[in-house]
């Protein structure tokens, strides 16, 4: 595996502060690694956006990280804490060397400015030495650069398709040439074929120009397919985390074999859908122990006292890890109640 662009510990976010604090992420740790795509699944509510939010520093009250570290790993070895950069400092970071296409941010476009504009803007904040018919050219290229003709600079938003706004948004994203762009369900208002359409393109973008992509999404049959490795959220915890292949092949949470079931495959073997019974849990009343328990239909004892830790299951190369006591000896008195 290559070396890491961006690690995440111990990462803790509330919604609100006081008695009326609820925990929307719970110990969060992850690693993206420089050129992959790290799919980022799970039901509404799980935290998908959250942690999109608090890693980019864009959470707004009453959403608060109270614990853990963010940190980026530059090409010169260099690590920067994100979570102590100053708001000047996190003004050159974003766009520059991290940039966010946000859920549903295809209609976030200026409505009264073109593409062409648009585009530029970002161009003229960040790179103020470019000439005029310099940022002309490079917006023509990123247009192209996501399959639009580039004598669709001068359109109004209202005059593209869906799909094609979907895709100015991934455009302004790689202006700059980050090296991580997140994508916060960025296709998910568009048909399956387009969905598709788009991912594709970024995928052959990402081997070009070697960015590394976090894409989330609650369609797990879509990340199987685009990305490298998986993370599943459940409940503000990831619970899973495994290769593409390997969530796809032999998911170990009970969570995950859910969610795989939940959505009708494109390609491989047909698997039955039978859905997650149940409805996630709400922040303000977590179930003890494994939030997913009263869902689980394969639990054990310890699953309604004691919250299992994302580890290497027993036994396994530690490629892999998984937050359920299935795969875990009994619990050690040490660990503590929810
Ligand atoms: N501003 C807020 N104030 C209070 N609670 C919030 C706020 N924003 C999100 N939450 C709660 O935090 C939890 C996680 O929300 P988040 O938007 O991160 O979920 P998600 O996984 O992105 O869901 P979706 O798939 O619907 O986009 C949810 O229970 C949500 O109700
Ligand atoms: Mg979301």
């Amino acid at each position: 595996m290559s070396e890491p662009v961006l690690t995440i510990s111990g990462l803790n976010v509330d919604y609100g502060t006081g008695t009326d604090a609820v925990h929307a992420l719970r110990d969060i740790d992850l690693t993206l690694h420089r050129g992959e795509v790290l799919g980022l699944a799970g039901e509404s509510g799980s935290g998908k956006s959250t942690l999109a939010y608090a890693v980019t520093r864009l959470l707004s009250p009453p959403g608060v990280i109270t614990g853990g570290e963010v940190h980026y790993h530059r090409r010169d070895g260099q690590a920067l804490d994100l979570l102590a950069l100053s708001a000047p400092e996190l003004r050159a970071f974003r766009w520059q060397e991290l940039s966010i296409v946000f859920q549903g941010a295809m209609n976030s476009l200026n409505p009264v400015h073109t593409v062409h504009s648009q585009l530029t803007d970002v161009l003229q904040a960040h790179r103020p030495e470019m000439k005029k018919s310099e940022r002309t050219a490079r917006a023509e290229e990123l247009l192209r650069l996501v399959g639009i003709s580039a004598d669709r600079l001068g359109a109004y938003p209202h005059q593209l398709s869906g799909g094609m706004r979907q895709r100015v948004m991934i455009a302004m994203a790689l202006a700059l040439e980050p090296e991580i762009v997140i994508m916060d369900e960025p296709t998910t208002a568009l048909d399956v074929v387009m969905q598709r359409q788009i991912l594709r393109q970024l995928v052959k973008l990402r081997e070009e120009l070697g960015f590394s992509v976090v894409f989330i999404t609650h369609d797990i049959s879509l990340l199987i397919e685009f990305s490298d490795r998986i993370a599943i959220m459940y409940g503000g915890r990831i619970v899973e985390e495994a290769g593409a292949a390997d969530i796809y092949r032999d998911p170990r949470h009970p969570y995950s074999d859910g969610l795989l079931h939940s959505f009708p495959a494109l390609h491989g073997p047909r698997r039955e859908l039978s859905g997650i019974p149940g409805s996630p849990p709400h922040l303000s009343a977590m179930p003890a122990g494994c939030a997913f328990h009263p869902r689980c239909a394969k639990k054990v004892e310890a699953c309604d006292s004691h919250v299992p830790v994302l580890a290497a299951p027993d036994g396994s190369d530690g490629s892999r890890s998984v937050a359920c006591w299935l795969h875990r000896g009994a619990p050690a008195p040490a660990v503590a109640r929810s």
